[in-house]
């Protein structure tokens, strides 16, 4: 289904976004897995300038509903990326996954103003997906989280000077993340500014190793992962400002799950080998601290974003 002609009055398209989880240990602003949770957002041209935004779920009354909108940002930014001009907009977010928890909600909200723009765009211009990760990125700064937001699965990604790249992998079947969410929220810019500027050599190597059995682990051997989700590059530095993110993971691993803050955390992200070790995860943590968790069984995403668009209302 298609657009009728290269007018943008009247188009209206429907995004659906999955979560991520990055980094997955050892694969800091590398590796990414997109998550079977969905933020949906409708777009519809319309005949005022500037943007209208309606927001139901998580964030509703706390996200900034003009102009400075992250979905609208990118979307504006994806249209001057194409040399188009930004008509006036009406959207509508339905968002379900959680925000400042490391479960890819601002790569959510950018990859949904992408695909949108690419969507309203259709037979106008054809952003293939090398465009959809560059645009993504040059908003988020870093590909880990949008990569398999747009693409599903796992997917490694790399910055090369002509954009970032990426690699997608269908992961073992065994493999179950359980994503433990606690009430608290993490900023990922303070994360970041918690990394040092260089890390010991030494470090680099251990990564190496951990990262590229992480591979191994997750496409064909899960009884890997534990050994494969060591890191020394990001979560020690930043453990000083979840230290209940750090405890419970030290406890998590002791008892031999493969747990690791998922993104820029606060959140624990537990890749299980296979699904009956989730509950057992969850039972821990429950057992080992007083304050809420929040545990979400969350199958892989295979598909990524997707945009529907609706011709039947060209007019
Ligand atoms: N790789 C990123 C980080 C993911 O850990 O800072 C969060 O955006």
């Amino acid at each position: 289904m298609s657009f009728a002609d290269g007018s943008l009055a009247g188009r209206r398209v429907t995004v659906r976004v999955p979560g991520t989880t990055a980094n997955l240990g050892p694969g800091f602003d590398t590796l990414g897995l997109a998550l079977a949770i969905y933020d949906e957002l409708t777009v519809a041209v319309r005949d005022e300038p500037g943007a209208f935004v309606e927001v139901d779920g998580v964030g509703a009354g706390e996200v900034p509903t003009d102009e400075t909108n992250l979905v609208v940002r990118a979307i504006a930014h994806t249209f001057a990326a194409y040399g188009q001009e930004l008509p006036g907009l009406h959207l509508t977010a339905k968002n379900v996954i959680p925000h400042g928890r490391g479960l890819g909600s601002s790569g959510a909200a950018i990859v949904s103003g992408v695909m949108a723009a690419k969507g309203l765009l259709e037979g106008i211009v054809e952003i293939d997906p090398l465009g959809l990760l560059a645009r993504a990125t040059e908003l988020e700064g870093h590909p880990d989280n949008v990569a398999p937001a747009l693409f599903g699965g796992l997917t490694i990604a790399w910055v090369t000077p002509e954009g970032p790249q990426f690699k997608k992998l269908i992961v073992h079947r065994g493999v179950s993340p359980l994503v433990l969410v606690p009430e608290e929220t993490m900023s990922t810019a303070l994360a970041r500014s918690l990394q040092p500027e260089s890390v010991p050599h030494a470090d680099a190597i251990f990564n190496v190793s951990r990262s590229t059995l992480l591979i191994a682990a997750l496409i064909q051997s899960p009884e890997l992962l534990l050994a494969a989700t060591e890191d020394k590059l990001h979560q020690s530095y930043r453990a000083s400002a979840m230290p209940e993110t750090d405890r419970l993971i030290q406890a998590l691993r002791a008892e031999g799950f493969p747990a690791v803050v998922s993104g820029a955390g606060p959140s624990i992200l537990v890749l299980c080998s296979d699904p009956g070790q989730r509950l057992a995860a969850a039972d821990l943590v429950a057992a080992r601290t007083a304050t809420p968790w929040r545990s979400l069984v969350l199958a892989v995403d295979f598909k990524g974003a997707t945009v529907i668009t609706h011709p039947d209302e060209v007019e």
